[in-house]
């Protein structure tokens, strides 16, 4: 009996990958045109061939230029921006008062809250379970098994960028896990 169904099924989905074939082949036909223009928006003028990267937003939504943030945050300050895949990412001013060229996911590599900053304690510190990442976001006590996702932070036309960190963990002479 169960044979008979499976037997049933084959030729049901046979026609049902046929048609999604199909479907798509009519749908990326028209919009191959469009995103040449969608992928040029996102990518960067002058980041040096670092790959795709996005301009960083603000919680209000507005493009993030370096001296509007350096402006307002001080030495040491980590805020929030709208990272790579809408992911909320800190910015880090270093205590030099610069912007740093990297970026700390704020997403708990545990399950997956989002972090915030403890300025007192210098140390990202999870309100779901406890995990806590050292100020540069490297994973210093569990249950969180790894540490926050780096990105990449450039400047291009005054403007600040992420771009996908693919190279090796700085923080713990690793490969990345996130990529
Ligand atoms: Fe951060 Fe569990 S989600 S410690």
């Amino acid at each position: 009996c169960q044979a008979a169904v499976a037997a049933d099924r084959v030729p049901d989905m046979g026609k049902r990958n046929l048609m999604n074939l199909l479907l798509l082949g009519a749908i990326s036909l028209p919009s191959a045109g469009l995103i040449g223009p969608y992928l040029y928006f996102f990518v960067p003028p002058s980041t040096g061939g670092e790959g795709a990267g996005v301009v960083a937003k603000d919680a209000l939504g507005n493009d993030i230029t370096v001296k509007g943030w350096l402006d307002s945050h001080s030495p040491g300050d980590r805020t929030l921006a709208q990272g790579l895949k809408g992911d909320p990412t800190y910015l880090v001013v270093e205590n030099d008062g610069q912007l740093a060229s990297y970026g700390v996911n704020a997403v708990c590599t545990h399950l997956g809250c989002v972090v915030p900053f403890n300025k007192a304690e210098n140390k990202f510190i999870c309100p779901c379970h406890g995990s806590q990442y050292n100020n540069q976001g490297r994973v210093v006590r569990g249950p969180a098994p790894l540490s926050l996702a780096l990105a990449h932070v450039d400047v291009a036309d005054g403007k600040v960028f992420f771009s996908p960190w693919s190279e090796t963990d700085f923080r713990t002479g690793e490969n990345p896990w996130w990529s």
